[in-house]
């Protein structure tokens, strides 16, 4: 209280009496929900009249600048801001101070907040498939205000919690999975499942919120029945292909004889069959004359000279 009083005075004494001082934004905190970075804080308590608020905040690493000035609500959303930067997740600290027409209050600071650990990571978004007594999971991770969720945390999992419908106490958990979509095989036939499922990052200290929970209800076995209606539905379509064929084949069979043996033939004269003038002129020609040349091949000898 005696440091409140010993600013107070000190301010007073800057300006000069010119300003009153004004008491600070009460609660303030740092707050960030999909890798968003929020302050938040309560108006002083005991002050009326119009009152707004500059807020900033400060990384390790540089200035996030003067994130909102001159504002009336009560928070201050720099993610928001293009001047925030995602790339540098690390430690952000902020600060506000309400102004009143010329009165100011002094700064207040928020808690230290490293971003990619403390940021709480929102719900997933489940939709089930059911095919026979099978449930298809398939997994929407949850948007984030900058980046998104696999370029922050490269190793998240799931981990995904199912139940039959009204037996929430018997619920099965499996985690670390990695694959998405995931299929629950072990399941009964005709029965309703429920499913919820939650993000767990390493790197942030707190699994994501639970998604809501969805359910979906199961066939019957229908491996048996796809043993008989698979390679029956194939031999039919077979069948249907060749009969198609063959039918094509019988209407066109003219037009396809005439494509795969055209009327249209070389002239005779340009044929070698036997009898045709070409024949008789290569059977008869002579033998063609073979030139050739002697050659004689002497050493040299390279001693003489
Ligand atoms: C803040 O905004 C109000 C209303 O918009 C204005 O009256 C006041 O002068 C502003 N104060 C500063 C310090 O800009
Ligand atoms: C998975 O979720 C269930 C239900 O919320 C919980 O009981 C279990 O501890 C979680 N498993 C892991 C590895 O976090």
């Amino acid at each position: 209280m005696s440091s409140i009083i010993l600013n107070a005075v000190i301010v007073f004494l800057t300006l000069g009496g010119a300003t009153a001082v004004l008491s600070p934004p009460r609660n303030v905190r740092l707050t960030s929900m999909n890798m968003n970075l929020v302050l938040k804080w309560d108006s002083p308590e005991g002050v009326t009249g119009d009152l707004f608020y500059t807020a900033k905040c400060t990384t390790a690493v540089r200035k996030c600048h003067v994130g909102c000035v001159n504002i009336s609500s009560l928070e201050c959303d720099f993610s928001s801001l293009n001047n925030f930067h995602p790339a540098l997740y690390g430690r952000y600290i902020a600060t506000v101070r309400a102004q009143r027409g010329a009165e100011h209050s002094s700064w207040v600071e928020s808690q230290q907040m490293v971003l990619e650990s403390d940021t709480v990571i929102g719900s997933p978004n489940v939709l089930l498939i059911s095919n026979g007594a099978t449930i298809r999971i398939s997994i929407q991770d949850p948007a984030f205000a900058v980046s998104d969720l696999r370029s922050v945390y490269g190793t998240a999992s799931y981990n995904i919690t199912y139940w039959k419908d009204g037996q929430n106490e018997k619920a099965k958990s499996i985690s670390s999975i990695l694959q998405n979509p995931i299929f629950l095989n072990d399941l009964d036939p005709w029965t309703k499942y429920c499913v919820q499922a939650q993000i767990i990052a390493e790197r942030n200290t707190k699994p994501s919120k639970p998604s809501r929970t969805v359910c979906e209800s199961t066939a019957g076995e229908n491996t048996e029945a796809k043993a008989v209606w698979v390679p029956a539905l194939v031999t039919f379509l077979v069948m249907a292909m060749v009969v198609t064929l063959v039918g094509i084949a019988v209407v066109y069979r003219r037009r396809i004889s005439h494509f795969l043996c055209p009327k249209d033939k070389l002239p005779a004269h340009l044929l070698a069959t036997p009898g045709s003038p070409l024949y008789w002129a290569m059977h008869n020609s002579d033998q063609l004359e073979e030139l050739y040349n002697s050659v004689n091949v002497i050493a040299e000898d390279k001693s003489v000279e």
